[in-house]
């Protein structure tokens, strides 16, 4: 079978179990606390909270899913290329079922479609199963151990040999720190020449034992626990229903029913690479290079390799890593400075040095881009659609990196002319500051000469640089968490107010004893939201007689859930009482700026869409009295657009155009192309959409976009 084949087979074999074939969702998670979507199982993370309702009947499950693991959680970066089977972008086969068949199904279904439809011999499968260590969560997965036991028993197989038992770390699923998890069984396959290992390859990172099918059963929502700030620390709540959430490696998959000839073969070499999958990136990559590939593994750990395993190994990272970028870019995300763009820059990077060891100087991997949009576009249409992005994206990314590159060599290889063992932190340091070099390619440079890096020196000099960066944005965080609050959503009417009566509803110490942070039942303070800025004021405590008794300095204001915490500093008398009636007012100097910079922000945006491209899509921004930024996905621009941009900004101003506003039902919104919404934002039954040009409410501007934040009436505004 090929890979589309064997992908094939997988959902026909679940859809004839009832499931429905779904899509894969992007790689841009919805979930906040992921870089890149890691899982099969992402997308139906509300379903299994209970928080959404599955659509399907009955209501099951089976894709494909696009999966990214090159750091937080489950990061395989540091692997690949080393071995055969790690990969940073890979396939996920999985089915699911949403509170419907568990355990019982989720096993014997598994066995069926590998022992009696794929037809790998059993004696050649390990199933593990979960076995708590002291103080880890949950018991003894008797239910999977049965039935286990049960289809062992019946292949004329010995169960205590081919059930391994795995505590939390191989045998307790969790997508993240938090969310919903369980205990999970994995099929392991030995690949020896005769598969008589019994078991005791299973988890040893051994080559020839690995892992292709997890069987999770969530059974659990892990939660922070309140008022710890340690994201390690979680309670484990059991789930209203139980869920079943599989993933089956297809690269893994396919890598083993090809090496082995349809498992007729276990003398030859299983590797992921070796694949149809793999196979069309390698011929170009060879044709390009003039090098072949010759199947070389690193044999005396990681230094020290032969020429040939050097090339082999770049090989490797260099075909994994341009599917990386290539689906990365297809779905909106970018290489940039920052999170989830920066881990994506730094496996750009990667791949880019490694192309020296195959001898190039030039851009050389943007052209593997074509290869990936013809061999994965069938399955995956954005591959083909964004063809151009990716390689324009990567050839950019490319020649900026090579520029540096040859300076960071340089600088390495006089380092090195020191005679040293340990490449200093502050070197490392440097080489990351001024020259982009990640850690990881510092590390990787350092291991080919046999060197280590004093990574904790580095890491302490990284929590220096963010120290200060944290301090140079002057910003708190108010540790107060919303289900601490028990109080009701606090009523904004900052739209159309910038000073109410209000009545307190809570005080919580500040972190001197003269902060405060306060909760009132209404105000006219925005609180930080979508990018602008939370609102600074004065809050006067009038006293029974009305004769002011106290004022404090609102010096920010913060949401938890719909609870707005207005941040006070006393300035004299004294702090406002629960139930007391207060007064409260914005500083409106300071809003008015953050508005004008707000309604730039929209004025910017909708200019990059006329200049740049249609999906030159907003990923964040801030909107403060000072000064705007906005981020958004698309390659540098050109000096050219940069003055078409600013020329279509300024136009706008000049014109005066009325910005209005207006609330509609979400679902009306979600019809309309020419409204802005932002992907992986959650939003409520209504919307408030604010158009720029136009007739007031009409919904026929030129800028259209949800938005909860405040703007100037005009786009000439300078109140
Ligand atoms: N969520 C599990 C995994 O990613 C099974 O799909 O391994």
């Amino acid at each position: 079978m090929t890979g589309a084949e064997i992908r094939q087979s997988f959902l026909d074999f679940f859809r004839e179990k009832q499931h429905a074939i779904v899509p894969s969702s992007p790689l841009m998670p919805d979930a906040p606390n992921l870089l890149f979507t890691n899982a099969g199982m992402n997308q139906f993370v509300p379903i299994f909270l209970g928080q959404q309702k599955p659509p399907w009947k009955p209501p099951r499950v089976a894709d494909t899913q696009k999966c990214i693991r090159a750091g937080g959680k489950h990061n395989d970066l540091e692997d690949v290329g080393l071995d055969t089977y790690h990969h940073t972008f890979f396939e996920m086969l999985g089915n699911w079922s949403f509170g419907d068949y568990f355990k019982k199904e989720a096993i014997e279904w598994a066995w069926e479609l590998v022992v009696e439809h794929w037809r790998l011999p059993p004696q050649r499968l390990y199933a593990t199963v979960y076995k708590p260590g002291p103080g880890e969560p949950s018991e003894f997965d008797q239910e999977a151990y049965d039935h286990w036991e049960r289809l062992f028993r019946e292949a004329d197989l010995d169960p205590s040999i081919h059930i391994v038992n795995g505590n939390k770390k191989d045998n307790f699923w969790m997508m993240g720190d938090t969310g919903p998890c369980g205990p999970c069984s994995e099929l392991h396959v030995d690949l020896t020449p005769d598969g008589d290992t019994r078991g005791t390859l299973v988890n040893k990172d051994d080559p020839r034992c690995i892992e292709i099918w997890n069987l999770v059963f969530i059974q659990f929502n892990a939660q922070s626990v309140a008022g710890i700030a340690d994201p390690g620390v979680v309670e484990y709540v059991p789930l209203a229903q139980r869920h079943v959430d599989t993933g089956l490696g297809l690269e893994r998959t396919t890598a083993i029913i090809q090496g082995t000839k349809n498992f007729s073969e276990f003398s030859g070499t299983v590797s992921n690479y070796e694949t149809d999958i793999f196979r069309p990136i390698f011929d170009e990559l060879e044709e390009l290079s003039g090098k072949k590939y010759q199947s070389t593994l690193p044999k005396h750990g990681t230094a020290g390799e032969s020429d040939q395993e050097k090339i082999d190994i770049a090989f490797r990272v260099i075909a994994d890593h341009i599917r990386t970028l290539s689906f990365a870019i297809a779905d909106g995300i970018i290489p940039s400075n920052e999170g989830r763009g920066y881990v994506l820059r730094r496996v750009l990077r990667r791949a880019v040095r490694y192309g020296r060891t195959l001898g190039f100087h030039e851009p050389f991997f943007f052209k593997l881009v074509d290869v990936v949009a013809k061999t994965m576009g069938d399955v995956f249409p954005e591959v083909r659609a964004k063809q151009k992005t990716m390689q324009e994206t990567i050839r950019r990314e490319e020649e900026a990196f090579n520029r540096t590159l040859d300076k960071g060599i340089e600088l390495f290889e006089r380092e090195l002319a020191q005679e040293r063992l340990t490449i200093s932190a502050a070197f490392a340091f440097r080489l990351y500051d001024e020259q982009g070099f990640p850690l990881d390619l510092t590390e990787l440079m350092a291991r080919e000469r046999d060197l280590t890096v004093d990574v904790a020196g580095f890491e302490k000099l990284m929590e220096e640089q963010r120290d200060r960066a944290r301090k140079a944005q002057k910003k708190e965080a108010i540790g107060v968490e919303a289900e601490n609050l028990r109080v009701a959503p606090t009523k904004f009417l900052g739209y159309d107010f910038v000073e109410t009566e209000s009545v307190i509803e809570t005080v919580l110490p500040g972190q001197k004893s003269t902060e405060f942070n306060i909760v009132l039942d209404r105000t006219p303070c925005y609180a930080e939201m979508g990018g602008q800025v939370g609102d600074h004021g004065l809050l006067h405590v009038p006293g029974h007689d009305r004769t002011e008794v106290g004022k404090l300095h609102v010096t920010d204001t913060q949401k938890r859930g719909d609870v707005f915490i207005h941040r006070a500093a006393l300035a004299e008398g004294r702090a406002p009482e629960p139930g007391e009636a207060v007064r409260i007012s914005i500083d409106v100097d300071r809003r008015r700026a953050i508005e004008r910079h707000h309604t730039v922000t929209h004025l910017l945006h909708w200019a990059l869409h006329q200049i740049v491209a249609a999906d030159a899509t907003q990923k964040g921004s801030y909107v403060g009295p000072e000064k705007l930024t906005f981020d958004f996905s698309s390659a540098a621009l050109t000096p050219q657009q940069k003055r078409g941009v600013e020329k279509l900004v300024n136009e706008k101003i000049v014109q005066n155009d009325p910005v209005s506003w207006t609330e509609v039902p979400y679902a009306e919104a979600k019809k309309r192309s020419d409204i802005q919404q932002f992907f992986g934002e959650k939003y409520g039954d209504l919307v408030r959409v604010v158009q720029i040009g136009g007739d007031a409410k009409a919904l026929n501007g030129y800028s259209m976009e949800l938005c909860g934040g405040t703007h100037v009436r005009t786009t000439g505004s300078t109140d």
